[in-house]
């Protein structure tokens, strides 16, 4: 591990003006990068170009664009010629926009570099996606050799024009800032660099699984930087992200090592870096093409004994799906306290010492919910479930929280898990007691805790990471459920894992 130098202050601010203004920005997921952010971006860069031709799409007042320019006039090695093309929708900001481009003209001007900005008040996406439809066509491969972004972040409705255009050019995805970055990747020239700052979600999820394959594709990750604090800027969502910065170059060529480097989000926090084999950020056999973030030396450890474990969940015999309940669309048949014609309805909040413990009597949600015929497909068969949070708090010291859904404590013979639950199940049924105790002794281990952390950075544990693990064999997880309490403390649960994990 290398510590590579300290950030005076990473996090991204809102510039709040305002209500109006504090609206708008959120409307166009408008935060500006901070200058010792633009510059630590703008050092990642490694070409020394020719020509630079560069493109900054979400240009913002230019803040990107300037911390390369700046780099670029006091570096030894000058480009004959730079040209930025600078895209930005909100005309409020195009004015500060072109001062700050000319102003890079002018201290183009004084080291004798010849330099042009094209600065269009333009919706990126209107204006990418004809582009890309006339390369299809013309022999002309893409221009930019270049790219700085700090995306907008936020989601694009399903029946929006943005996502209709980006349809049109074999592009699916929800988020802003992945359609950026997808359109970007196909505007570069072969072996273009891109450095951009994105929320942490793209690295694992369903959602962003298409996206995350194509830019993996057609990119080749050099650089990888984690902000290990969850970042206001992007708090917008539910989700609290983490922030990274990539740099990545358009090649089908992948290097056999990259350097992942992290820093706490705290002012004058420490850079720490370590070089990873590019196999082990995204592993060519993984189907999901996830990303791990292996960027603290402690990291590894578990990452081995993860990679060493022999079984699936199929191997298990088990499922993971997501809590059925959707509490606001069922909103009717929830009660407060269990009654006749109810089964119990878990929550998250039911959660205590490993097991669940039901009914609640000071809760705020409901303990409870009709079993009818409308409820039905709701409904699943009483039975030993391990269930997992599927949301926890910042406060919460693992990523991942397990517990038992013990039938023998929670009577009926129907149960409710609501969806911020995920629940392991045998074909839509319960598992063996023995078998239980040790998958969730595991699921709550640190081991565990500390794998997932590498490619999950919100606080969201989708069924599809958890589905995406290895597990231990069926007999090594009875043996943990034998010698080991679910609700022990952590070192205890911790120790017993490890002991038979570690053989
Ligand atoms: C996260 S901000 C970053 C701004 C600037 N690049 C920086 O780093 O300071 C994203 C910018 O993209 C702009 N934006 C949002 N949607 C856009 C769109 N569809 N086309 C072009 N710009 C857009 C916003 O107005 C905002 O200025």
């Amino acid at each position: 591990m290398v510590i590579a130098g300290t950030f005076p202050n990473i996090l991204l601010n809102e510039t709040s003006v305002g209500f109006d203004r504090e609206e708008k920005q959120q409307e166009l997921g408008q935060f500006f990068t901070p200058e010792c952010i633009a510059n630590f971006m703008a050092s990642l860069f490694r070409a020394q170009w020719r020509e630079l031709n560069l493109l900054d799409a979400g240009a913002g007042t230019g803040a990107l664009s300037a911390a390369l320019i700046q780099r670029i006039c006091s570096a030894r090695h000058k480009p004959k010629r730079i040209s930025v093309t600078a895209y930005e929708v909100d005309s409020s900001v195009i004015e500060k926009l072109r001062e700050t481009l000319d102003e890079c003209g002018r201290a183009c001007e004084r080291v004798g570099i010849p330099y042009s900005a094209t600065v269009l008040n333009q919706d990126f996406i209107e204006a990418a996606i004809p582009m890309l439809r006339r390369d299809l066509f013309s022999s002309q491969s893409p221009v930019f050799n270049a790219a700085i972004a700090n995306p907008p972040y936020r989601k694009i409705r399903s029946d929006s024009n943005s996502r209709l255009l980006l349809r049109s050019a074999g592009i699916e995805t929800s988020n802003l800032y992945t359609a950026f970055l997808a359109l970007i990747t196909r505007l570069l020239a072969p072996d273009a660099e891109l450095v951009a700052i994105t929320p942490r979600s793209f690295c694992n999820g369903p959602y962003f699984k298409p996206f995350r394959v194509d830019f993996i594709q057609t990119m080749a990750l050099q650089r990888l930087h984690v902000f290990n604090s969850r970042s206001a800027a992007f708090s917008k969502d539910k989700v609290l992200q983490e922030n990274i910065i990539l740099h990545a170059t358009k090649t089908a060529v992948k290097p056999q090592d990259l350097v992942v480097s992290s820093s706490s989000g705290e002012a004058e926090s420490e850079i720490k870096e370590r070089s990873v084999a590019y196999s082990d950020v995204i592993s060519p056999k993984d189907l999901n093409q996830f990303i791990h973030l292996i960027s603290d030396e402690s990291h590894v450890p578990a990452r081995s004994v993860m990679n060493s474990l022999s079984a699936s969940l199929k191997d298990l015999g088990l499922s993971v799906s997501t809590g059925r309940v959707v509490d606001f669309r069922a909103k009717s048949s929830l009660r407060q306290q269990p009654e006749k014609g109810t089964a119990p309805l878990i929550y998250p909040c039911h959660f205590n010492g490993g097991f669940v413990h039901w009914p609640k009597e000071k809760c705020r949600k409901p303990n409870a919910i009709v079993s009818d015929e409308q409820t039905k497909s709701l409904l699943v068969p009483t039975g030993i479930y391990v269930l997992v949070k599927r949301f926890t708090s910042k406060e919460e010291r693992r990523r991942v929280v397990a517990c038992i859904f013990d039938p023998t404590k929670i009577p009926g013979p129907l149960v409710g898990f609501e969806n911020h639950l995920n629940y392991f199940h045998l074909e839509g049924r319960g598992l063996a007691m023995s078998l239980a105790k040790g998958l969730a002794a595991f699921l709550n281990s640190s081991v565990l805790d500390n794998y997932f952390r590498q490619f999950n950075g919100h606080t969201q544990v989708n069924a599809t990471d958890l589905r995406s693990l290895n597990y231990p064999t069926r007999a090594q997880l009875e043996r943990i459920g034998s010698k080991v309490n679910v609700g022990a403390d952590q070192q205890t649960l911790d120790e017993h894992v490890q002991k038979e994990l570690n053989g």
